[in-house]
């Protein structure tokens, strides 16, 4: 038998004439954990959309093999018959099933032809065990963040007799305990002789605990390079996606801070549904003119809910505590009062919150800014198409045009249009929640650059980011949350990972 579980040769896939693989071979070694990188649109999803039958054989060219063998798969299940399985990179679990339903959903545990509820929700128990969640499986998917959705999905994958486990983009979401916990389980997964393929942007767990490293640019392969080579390095790996070498991460930047802008104080939030449970927790703040601050949190400490409820209260109940811009307060009970105010919130979750993904580019940029793209309720298309052209080309948007729907996009390319749709609007206060969520290299790069303009330009700006060392590279002060509370403040000159750790993990503060 071969040393390859798999081997694809001469792939090609188009969509509507364009090329999005072109010629591409991609071999794994049984039981390595491969590594597949590339920018945004390079191609990954495609490939292992290829790959699992989500795209049929006769719907590309070239061939699978897979033990040597070859295989020419109809659909997913075929697929998955042969222990391939793929967690995509937008989640697709059922929000209101339980956990332990969607688990098991396609496969479900059966006596008597009828789903075996007792039997379903005890293995559930055992694989939520095994990822590390600790969550009853019966409780709503709706109920959990996007973090504990990707472990969910894990839990489902293991459910089934899985060979080789592909793996698109799993620590997107994730915060920094809980990608570790994530890339242990699938060292363990090695171990027990499962062959995983993981694309990540995050280069560092990508040289933690891969293999070898195929990179891939345009749709067509560069490399592979292979860990024992001893030639893997960060630098190799950007180099090879981007064509260049990518001197520093962050842009060189002199802020220019001005006046206090917006604050917020004494902010107290409930959870929509369980009304006693509090979830921000008397958290005050503030932005000044033209400054970036940061706030960090481990998952669950409330930074979404806090940035959510202050736009417009689009999260939570009972929310009590005072918001002002320029010393003059402001009550915003909807959005749309928050964006006639200035404000603007582009969400974490792309997928559900931020973007109509059976619309097009153009429609999705537009859609906060259709008043000022309007005359007496008629929209002033040309304007329109002049405006979306304007930030396909700043934000490099990798698509045929303007008028590709956004659902068709690579995962980092949507993340693209959604922050495209609120810098249309012209915000003075921006909120930016995991902004580079899923994004290469270099296109952070670009996003970052875009921030300190906006910032440069006078406006207010919160990141919020589970990356510390992106909030490092690029906030001018930091604010720490632990469980609903602000416990910290920091400025950038005084900060480090281990003290935002420290601060995140500490209730009381210091
Ligand atoms: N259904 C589709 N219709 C049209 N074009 C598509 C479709 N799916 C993907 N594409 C295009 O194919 C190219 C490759 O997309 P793919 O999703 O594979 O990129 P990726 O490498 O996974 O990027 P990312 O890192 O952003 O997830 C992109 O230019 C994308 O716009
Ligand atoms: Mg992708």
């Amino acid at each position: 038998m071969t040393d390859y579980i798999l081997e694809m040769e001469n792939i090609t896939k188009e969509f509507s004439g364009v090329k999005a693989l072109d010629d591409v071979s991609f071999k794994v070694k049984r039981g390595e954990i491969h590594a597949l990188c590339g920018e945004n649109g390079a191609g990954k999803s495609t490939l292992m959309k290829v790959l699992s039958g989500v795209y049929p054989y006769g719907d590309y060219t070239g061939n699978i093999f897979l033990d040597g063998e070859e295989s020419k798969f109809k659909d997913i299940r075929d697929s998955e018959k042969k222990g391939i399985v793929i967690i995509h990179q937008e989640l697709a679990l059922i929000p209101y099933l339980s956990i332990a339903e969607n688990i098991f959903l396609g496969n479900e545990i059966k006596k008597y032809n009828i789903v075996d509820f007792d039997q379903t929700f005890e293995r559930a128990q055992i694989l939520l065990k095994l990822v590390g969640l600790s969550e009853n499986p019966g409780t709503l998917v709706t109920n959990i963040g996007v973090g504990k959705q990707q472990l969910v999905e894990i839990a489902k994958a293991i459910s089934k007799e899985v060979r080789l486990l592909i793996l698109d983009e799993p620590t997107a979401a994730l915060n920094e305990d809980d990608s570790a916990n994530l890339l242990k389980l699938l060292l363990q997964f090695k171990a027990q002789g499962i062959t995983c393929i993981i694309i990540s942007h995050k280069l560092n767990e990508i040289m933690e605990v891969a293999d070898s490293v195929t990179i891939l640019r345009d749709g067509k392969t560069i490399e592979t390079i292979k860990k024992d080579s001893g030639e893997l390095t960060e630098n190799r790996i950007i180099k090879g996606m981007v064509g260049r070498d990518l001197e520093n991460r962050y842009p060189d930047y002199e802020p220019s801070i001005g006046e206090k802008y917006f604050e917020v104080n004494n902010w107290n939030v409930y959870h929509p549904v369980h009304q006693d449970r509090k979830i921000i927790d008397d958290a005050s703040f503030y932005i000044r003119k033209g400054e970036i601050i940061g706030i960090a949190g481990l998952m669950g400490a409330g930074r979404t809910e806090l940035a959510m409820s202050i736009f417009g209260k689009s999260y939570g109940s009972k929310i009590s505590g005072t918001i002002k811009k320029e010393g003059k307060v402001l009550h915003l009970s909807n959005v749309k009062q928050a964006i006639d105010n200035g404000l603007a919130y582009a969400t974490e979750d792309r997928k559900g919150n931020g973007l109509v993904l059976i619309e097009d580019i153009n429609q999705n940029i537009s859609m906060a800014s259709l008043n000022k793209l309007s005359k007496a309720t008629v929209i002033n298309e040309n304007d329109e198409i002049t405006k979306s052209e304007y930030y396909k080309e700043k934000m490099r948007i990798k698509s045929n045009n303007i008028f590709q729907k956004v659902g068709s996009l690579s995962g980092g390319n949507q993340q693209k249009v959604v922050l495209a749709k609120w810098m249309l609007a012209e915000p003075d206060i921006l909120f930016l929640d995991e902004p580079t969520r899923g994004i290469d290299v270099g296109a952070k790069y670009d996003i970052y650059t875009i921030i300190q303009e906006m910032a440069k330009a006078g406006k207010g700006i919160c990141v919020i980011s589970s990356e510390l060392p992106e909030i490092l590279g690029i906030c001018d002060r930091i604010y720490t949350m632990n469980e609903g509370k602000i416990t910290r403040e920091i400025l950038k000159k005084d900060a480090d990972q281990e003290i935002l750790m420290e601060s995140m993990t500490n209730k009381a503060g210091v």
